[in-house]
């Protein structure tokens, strides 16, 4: 599609959660590119102010930052009440956080917002926006997944359950809200260069992608799948789930993570 197709489908808005650094930043450069308005969420106000001043004047696009955490009980109003008025085509269910660490090890504190951040903000964004598209017959929804949300896996049990999560409801919409004109996609990177290792204690592990090319592949997959996995190797690992007993699949993944090193994680522990 060239850019006009992508403003007349997915505008006015595209609406990105965690736009203020990794993934989200690069859907962020690569949608202004294409000459779509956009709506940045993150807490960091002066990141997505930074970024909506360079993508604005380098696009002359209209861009919104949103200063909102997306673990308050309330952050719907919030977000009405800053953008009701704007007609949103795209919305991009980004913002997320893992944690590493043995369930029980795991600091309550840290698992109640992973499950408010990682589901519970994308499926309320989803049900209000997916609404209004529908009514309009049009838009797009991209749910992040990832290759660990193909396994069940120990050590990362809360954040591979939240990314099984938001693959599953990217696939069920995919058909649900396709029959009414909206594409729908469950975006799975594997290891990818951001923010997240630091911010999560967790190792991208070996092949680590871009977030550019992460990106990329969900934007070139919108409205033609309803499902990708970026990276070869990613792929095959996603795969194994379908091949092997249940159980050698648990067992491969808890070898992994032990290896990546939860032992040495300590950011998501209480002592
Ligand atoms: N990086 C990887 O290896 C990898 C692999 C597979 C899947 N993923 C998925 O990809 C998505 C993006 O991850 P990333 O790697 O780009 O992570 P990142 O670099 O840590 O960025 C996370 C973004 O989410 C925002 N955010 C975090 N908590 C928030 C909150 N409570 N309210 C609002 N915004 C919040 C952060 O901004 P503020 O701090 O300013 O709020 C930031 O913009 C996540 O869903 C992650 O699970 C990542």
């Amino acid at each position: 599609m060239d850019n006009e197709q992508w403003q007349a489908k997915y505008g006015d808005y595209a609406l990105i959660t965690g736009a203020s650094a990794g993934i989200g930043l690069a859907f962020a450069q690569q949608l202004a590119a294409k000459g779509l308005n956009l709506i940045l969420i993150a807490r960091r106000y002066s990141k997505l102010q930074t970024v909506a001043n360079d993508l604005s004047s380098k696009y002359h696009i209209d861009i919104l930052p949103v200063e909102l955490d997306l673990t308050r009980h309330n952050f719907m109003d919030l977000l009405l009440q800053k953008i009701n008025h704007l007609k949103i085509g795209l919305l991009i269910n980004n913002a997320g956080r893992g944690s590493i660490a043995p369930l029980i090890q795991s600091d309550p504190t840290v698992l109640e917002q992973l499950v408010k951040l990682n589901c519970l903000a994308p499926t309320l964004l989803t049900t209000h926006f997916g609404r209004l598209m529908a009514e309009r017959g049009q838009g797009g929804i991209i749910f992040l997944g990832s290759v660990v949300g193909y396994h069940a896996s120990p050590y990362i049990a809360a954040y591979s359950a939240s990314k099984v999560f938001n693959i599953y409801m990217a696939e069920a919409l995919w058909y649900e809200l396709g029959k009414q004109g909206v594409d729908v996609l469950s975006l799975s990177p594997g290891g990818t260069e951001t923010e997240f290792q630091r911010v999560s204690n967790m190792s991208a592990g070996p092949l680590v992608a871009t977030p550019k090319e992460v990106a990329m592949l969900g934007l070139k997959s919108l409205g033609k799948k309803a499902s990708v996995v970026h990276g070869w190797h990613n792929k095959i690992w996603a795969f194994f789930n379908r091949v092997l007993p249940r159980q050698w699949d648990i067992r491969l993944s808890g070898y992994a993570l032990s290896k990546y090193g939860h032992e040495k994680s300590s950011a998501n522990k209480i002592e």
